[in-house]
């Protein structure tokens, strides 16, 4: 082959990067209930994609399939995992893929060693081989110390370790992690993100599902919001924040006289009653900025506070998922005020 013909990807449409997973028109009912209605996927390989969506979206059918655990609907379009056609060959995918599912594979009543022993068995590593890859990874999972253990007696943080290290037995390419964190107390949490971290640096894809949009933002190249059997959105974290109108610079008085008269100066802002504070929807931008401030000037209006949001990913789910204003009061991610200005 001459040197200058260049390998063209499996995806054959002028993108060169390789494709780990993708997919077409993905379908999934169950009995006449619709779970997912023609999904496309398209995931860079050594990337982190995050799969966000709320309870019962259907992430954990998206990972079962791409896992070739359940298949999907006839009429879906070709699945690809690992460069392999997931209906034609789901042995190669299977050898190229490791899951870690939402509800954790260790066994109890065995040891975090012989868990890892077990999975060596499973991909037909030698005796001397199982032992050395248990010891290697039961070392870089922090759980040497609780290897003799049965699992049973591990935390949750240790259960999802082990887990994971189960997972990494055989060498896996790609990996999904289904929910990795949910229920983990905040530092177990970090731990994980740590982990899943390392597991990309090594070059690793990493396909990941959450309900957590923070943990999207932290970790995901890109993210994909699964809404009503759909993919409402996808994009990174960056990208999704700019789709959505959340941005408002928020003025907070102290006097109520001066609140009041404030919020009847400015019709187009959104009141807070409660907490003495007006919301004007804004970009953010040097220009807007200076044209509320100078119109506050002309009107005599000066508050006690004003800040700057831009918008989160909380903006975006919420306004991806029609669910009602997340502001004021919301709680999974508390917006934070990109500048200050007083
Ligand atoms: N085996 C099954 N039989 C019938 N319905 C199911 C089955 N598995 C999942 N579902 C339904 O499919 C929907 C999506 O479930 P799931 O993929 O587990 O969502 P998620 O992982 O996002 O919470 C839910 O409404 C769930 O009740
Ligand atoms: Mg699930």
């Amino acid at each position: 082959m001459p040197s200058s013909v260049m390998p063209t990807s499996s995806m054959g449409d002028g993108d060169p990067s390789p494709v780990a997973v993708s997919t077409v028109g993905l379908r999934k009912s169950y009995g006449d209930k619709p779970v997912l209605d023609g999904i496309d996927l398209r995931i860079p390989a050594g990337s982190v994609f995050a799969l966000l969506g709320p309870n019962g979206a259907g992430k954990t059918t998206v990972v079962k399939i791409l896992s070739t655990l359940i298949t999907a609907d006839a009429g879906s379009g070709e699945i690809r995992v690992g460069g392999h056609d997931l209906a034609a060959d789901p042995q190669a995918v299977r050898a190229a893929i490791g899951v870690t599912g939402q509800f954790s594979a260790v066994d109890g009543l065995i040891t975090g060693e012989e868990n890892m022993l077990l999975m060596a068995d499973l991909h037909h590593l030698s005796n001397s081989e199982g032992r050395r890859v248990a010891a290697e990874l039961l070392e870089r999972f922090d759980l040497v110390e609780a290897a003799k253990k049965p699992a049973s007696t591990y935390s949750g943080g240790m259960k999802r370790r082990l887990d994971i290290a189960m997972t990494l037995v055989g060498n896996p390419r790609i990996i999904f992690l289904d929910e990795p964190t949910t229920g983990l107390d905040p530092r177990s949490r970090h731990n994980m993100w740590g982990i899943i971290r390392e597991l990309v640096s090594d070059g690793v894809t990493v396909f990941l599902t959450t309900q957590y949009l923070e943990e999207a933002d932290e970790l995901a190249d890109r993210i994909a919001v699964l809404n009503d059997g759909r993919i409402a959105a996808e994009g990174s974290a960056e990208e999704l924040k700019r789709i959505v109108p959340g941005g408002h610079v928020r003025l907070r008085f102290t006097d109520p006289a001066a609140y009041q008269s404030a919020a009847s100066a400015l019709r187009e802002a959104t009141r807070d009653d409660e907490a003495l504070a007006l919301q004007i929807p804004s970009g953010g931008t040097q220009r807007e900025l200076r044209s509320i401030l100078d119109w506050l000037d002309s009107a005599g209006i000066e508050a006690d506070e004003l800040t700057v949001h831009t918008p989160d990913l909380d903006d975006v789910f919420f306004a991806l998922t029609g669910g009602t204003d997340p502001q004021p009061g919301r709680s999974s991610l508390p917006s934070q005020p990109k500048e200050a200005v007083r």
